[in-house]
């Protein structure tokens, strides 16, 4: 079992990142990294600050875009700082991007359950300043819709993506921030990955196949880590930034994870797919391919995620379906 603190900061090579020495590390309960009220994970956050720590040198930023009330943000500052780096070229290190006011409902009510009573549009800044003040000098924050902000262009060794929560934002993120990956070193963290809503993340990852190399398929909640082996043309940064991917393409691309991913991600990819032919209205499909998954498992009784979002998708299948039946 590894502890926070196993090893010399910043020497990590690619033998230990592919280790996934998170998945195994012991942390004590009063972890300050556990600290933090937010929507990830124990395995989460020991992932995160060791990357920070272990993984990070000196060549380029942290960018945490989607950080809501900042426990991404502290996990990632904490391991950065504990291996000795608060900045780059005097530079702040940590780029924390969120609308920092509430618009999305479930962000509001999270706040209201775990600090105060917040309404619709109001600043949660505070609450995101206070639960990474030791970190302060360390965190450039990104207020306002993501879609608005550019990415000035230097480096980034770490690449945190939990604002992808439509195309156009996962789009303008592999915009922004692919072309300054560093190749053979950066890393890149889809937090929505162990999730079927967001079906363009998965296909997305799996277009930059030839360029990435898949690190940890599943860190709980919901994580998958790469890391960048190859520059990426900039014509496939492009199309991603278009999101023109055809729909032939899409399922292919689907199907490619489906047919190489372990058993621990490979029925929620499928659940993913079943949700991709119904975002393409193949309502058909989308029940042959919701079908094919039930009989593989028995879907009611499992208690993983990937099972439970599997009967909404398949309730939502059926409302379709019936709603179609009324029309005819
Ligand atoms: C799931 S939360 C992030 C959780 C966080 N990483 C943590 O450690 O707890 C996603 C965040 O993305 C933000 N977000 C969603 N769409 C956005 C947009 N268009 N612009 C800026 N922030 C956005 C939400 O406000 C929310 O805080």
């Amino acid at each position: 079992m590894e502890t926070l603190n196993n090893g010399s900061a910043g020497m990590a090579d690619i033998d230990a990142l592919k280790s996934k020495p998170w998945q195994s590390m012991e942390l004590p309960a009063d972890a300050a990294i556990l600290e933090p009220k937010g929507m990830v994970g124990p395995k989460e956050r020991a992932c995160y600050y060791w990357l920070g720590r272990n993984w990070l040198t000196d060549r380029g930023h942290i960018v945490d875009a989607g950080c809501f009330v900042g426990a991404s943000t502290h996990c990632f500052a904490a391991g950065a700082a504990d291996g000795g780096r608060r900045d780059l070229n005097g530079e702040r290190l940590v780029h924390a991007f969120d609308y920092f006011k509430v618009v999305d409902k479930y962000v509001g009510e999270a706040i209201t359950r775990d600090f105060r009573p917040i309404g619709e549009g109001e600043s949660y800044l505070d609450v995101f300043e206070t639960q990474t003040k030791p970190y302060a000098d360390m965190i450039k924050t990104y207020s306002g819709d993501f879609l608005a902000h550019r990415w000035h262009g230097a480096p980034i060794e770490i690449l945190f993506i939990d604002i992808a929560k439509t195309a156009a934002l996962n789009a303008h993120a592999c915009c922004e921030f692919l072309p300054h990956l560093i190749p053979g070193h950066s890393v890149i963290i889809q937090q929505d990955y162990y999730h079927c809503w967001h079906p363009y993340i998965h296909i997305s990852m799996e277009f930059l196949d030839d360029e990435l190399e898949l690190v940890d398929d599943h860190v709980p909640h919901q994580s998958a880590v790469w890391r960048l082996t190859k520059p990426i043309p900039q014509e496939k940064i492009d199309r991603l930034a278009a999101y023109d991917l055809t729909k032939e393409e899409r399922l292919s691309l689907l199907d490619r994870i489906i047919a190489k991913a372990s058993p621990t991600i490979k029925p929620m990819i499928e659940v993913v797919k079943a949700w991709q032919l119904c975002l393409d209205g193949d309502w058909e499909e989308a029940e042959q391919a919701h079908r094919k998954l039930r009989h593989a498992r028995d879907v009611e009784m499992m208690q993983a995620l990937w099972a439970k979002q599997a009967l909404e998708v398949a309730a939502h299948i059926k409302r379709q379906k019936s709603r179609l039946n009324d029309i005819t």
